[in-house]
């Protein structure tokens, strides 16, 4: 089957990082493909200086100060292809200024902004109470389900896996494994297995990460990303039972690091990747 086009005319006039293009290019594509937008689209998004959206937003909005992000949907004659959506202009100082008051990476409310413009262009809007319940949700949901991990910083969670592999006590195996919780407020805690001569008394690295997060009185939206490392070659070695325990302690699209013996490879995938169809305590329902 043929690719859609999914084609983003970037003008970025306040010469921020080039690589932005690319997180606003998986955010379009995500968008799409979560709202199931099969069509073939192109966007224009720009980006400006608070200046230029103070004027932009005063001459159409007759609002005389700058904004985040301004939305101007097309109003397309559908038997064009591919389909022309109209435009977006986000101005990346006031994401910086946002970004830091809610505590947050200035990525993170880019995205915020980008997927609030994309939805107004596909008709949603906050006016009425009901209408803003179903925008927020469902920009929560695509923002939490963006397979793009803004808080995890990987040479930091790799030295803080040596330190937690280093601390393993496996008499019996002797096979070493580290686990980390990365917590919203950009703590990283500690997991390693803990055997017993009672073998089945042994607890994995990652629950004992997670439980001592839990027990710290962190909660399951304050868990960013899950990694691990073991002595083994292979990668992608979480038991099932710390899948299930995963499943039911961390968000469900929450990333996971899973490094081989030494952190030669790396498996980046998510803990509902790790275990589809997951046994939940909805399913208890008789
Ligand atoms: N182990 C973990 O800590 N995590 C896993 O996901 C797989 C297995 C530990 C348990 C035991 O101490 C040793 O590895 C051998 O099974």
């Amino acid at each position: 089957m043929k690719k859609p086009i999914h084609q983003i005319d970037y003008l970025d006039k306040t010469k921020h990082d080039k690589k932005l293009l690319d997180l606003f290019q998986l955010i379009f594509d995500h968008v799409l493909d979560k709202l199931d937008k099969r069509e073939d689209y192109v966007l224009s998004l720009t980006l400006v200086n608070s200046e230029e959206q103070r004027e932009l937003n005063d001459k159409y909005r007759q609002i005389n100060r700058p904004t985040d992000v301004l939305t101007f949907p097309y109003e397309q004659d559908y038997d064009e292809s591919p389909i022309d959506l109209g435009s977006i202009i986000i101005c990346p100082e006031i994401a910086k200024k946002q970004a830091k008051e809610f505590n947050h990476p200035f990525e993170r409310e880019l995205a915020f902004l980008f997927i609030h413009g994309l939805l107004h262009i596909f008709g949603y809007d906050h006016i009425k109470e009901k209408d803003a319940e179903v925008m927020y949700d469902l920009q929560n949901t695509l923002l939490n389900t963006l397979p793009y991990d803004f808080y995890t910083d990987l040479t930091k969670m790799k030295k803080m896996l040596k330190e937690a592999q280093s601390m393993s006590i496996a008499p019996y195996s002797k096979f070493r494994v580290g686990a980390v919780v990365l917590t919203k407020d950009l703590k990283y805690h500690l997991g390693f297995n803990i055997e017993n001569a009672s073998y089945p008394a042994t607890v994995c690295a990652e629950r004992v990460a997670l439980f001592s997060t839990y027990a710290q009185g962190y909660k399951k939206d304050d868990i960013i990303s899950l990694g691990c490392i073991t002595d083994s070659k292979n990668v992608g070695t979480c038991c099932g039972v710390c899948r299930q325990v995963m499943s039911e302690l961390m968000p469900s699209h929450a990333p996971v690091y899973i490094f081989s013996s030494g952190f030669k490879d790396m498996l980046k995938t998510t803990v509902c990747e790790l275990l589809p169809f997951a046994f939940t305590s909805e399913d208890l329902t008789k």
